[in-house]
């Protein structure tokens, strides 16, 4: 485990260093990582530009939350990319594609607020585990050292690049950050893109929206790691007297320690029934509602 005190220290000079007197922009997705960033950036350098970037791809009642956490940031910009984000991942099926298309949009979105600002700089919270992975080619996470090519910033500071999960969230605590951001369930940066196999649809983001909410509401007490839906594909249901061609939602419930590996949760059955009933009861569209048991290994934790 770091020294959290140590490592607050060195990491705060070292932004100062890389930024200097330059301008920023300070990445926000709302979660530990990205908010332990843009604390040790306020530390640093100041507030700058501290920009929230509204995908489309967030959890229900995200943005609202992020901006009522947030309000003491005075200067925070919420960029409402809903509609750039769905376009660009129009008839996109491919994982590793989806991830590209969606990390290079963030980079847009962050260069048209680096002009209108005139900040060379952009901070964000990657951390040890996004680099593991993207280098390891596991997948590429968009927020590791942005992406070859379509980077139109000075520098990338990255001052949690080296720490896991755990160290983050002890890092977010001596900052005395407030628990619902130090405590915060992990969300991946490319939201619940990767939460829907196949091509990103307005019906299925609706259908994995609404089902992670329940997921979320139902298991919060067997205090789980991470947990959410996916809608993972189409089968046969029946719905009234109609046999119907419906969405099937997965489950998942994992506990882990820093998010490399991962056990299934051995979650009560009526837990899963009432889940099931919530998800299938709440959307028309939904004929199948499974539970997914793997580890990570062999699993990873997302579905793309
Ligand atoms: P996997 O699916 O790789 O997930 O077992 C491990 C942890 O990382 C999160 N995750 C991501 N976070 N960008 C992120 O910021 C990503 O592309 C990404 N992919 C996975 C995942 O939610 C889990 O906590």
């Amino acid at each position: 485990m770091v020294d959290v005190e140590e490592f607050i220290d060195e990491a705060t000079t070292e932004i100062s260093e890389a930024i200097g007197d330059a301008n920023a922009i300070i990445a926000l997705s709302g979660g530990v990582d990205s908010s332990v960033a843009a604390a040790l950036a306020y530390r640093a350098i100041g507030e700058h530009h501290p920009v929230y970037v509204d995908t489309g791809l967030m959890r229900k009642g995200e943005t609202d939350q992020i901006r009522e956490t947030f309000s003491f940031m005075e200067s925070l910009e919420v960029v409402e990319a809903q509609d750039r984000f769905l376009d660009a991942l129009a008839g996109v099926t491919d994982p590793e594609e989806k991830r590209h298309v969606i990390g290079e949009q963030f980079i847009r979105e962050f260069e048209r607020e680096a002009k209108e600002t005139d900040a060379e700089y952009l901070v964000q919270g990657t951390i040890y585990p996004d680099r593991i992975e993207s280098e390891g080619n596991i997948k590429s996470h968009h927020n590791v050292g942005g992406l070859p090519g379509v980077v139109d910033f000075d520098g990338i500071v990255e001052p949690v690049r080296d720490l896991y999960k755990d160290e983050v969230r002890a890092v977010a605590r001596a900052l005395d950050l407030e628990s619902v951001i130090s405590e915060r369930m992990p969300f991946p940066g490319p939201g619940l893109a990767v939460r829907i196999i196949g091509e990103v649809t307005e019906e299925k983001l609706e259908v994995a929206r609404d089902a992670c909410h329940v997921v979320e509401e139902e298991v919060a007490e067997h205090e789980p790691w991470q947990a959410f839906a996916a809608v993972i594909g189409k089968a046969t249901g029946v719905k009234g007297d109609n046999r119907v061609h419906g969405w099937v939602v997965s489950v998942r419930s994992v506990e882990s320690r820093d998010g490399m590996t991962a056990r299934a949760q051995n979650l009560p059955w009526e837990t899963l029934q009432r889940i099931q009933s919530r998800i299938t009861g709440q959307n028309d569209n939904v004929a199948r509602v499974v539970y997914d048991v793997t580890h990570k290994p062999p699993a990873t934790i997302e579905y793309e």
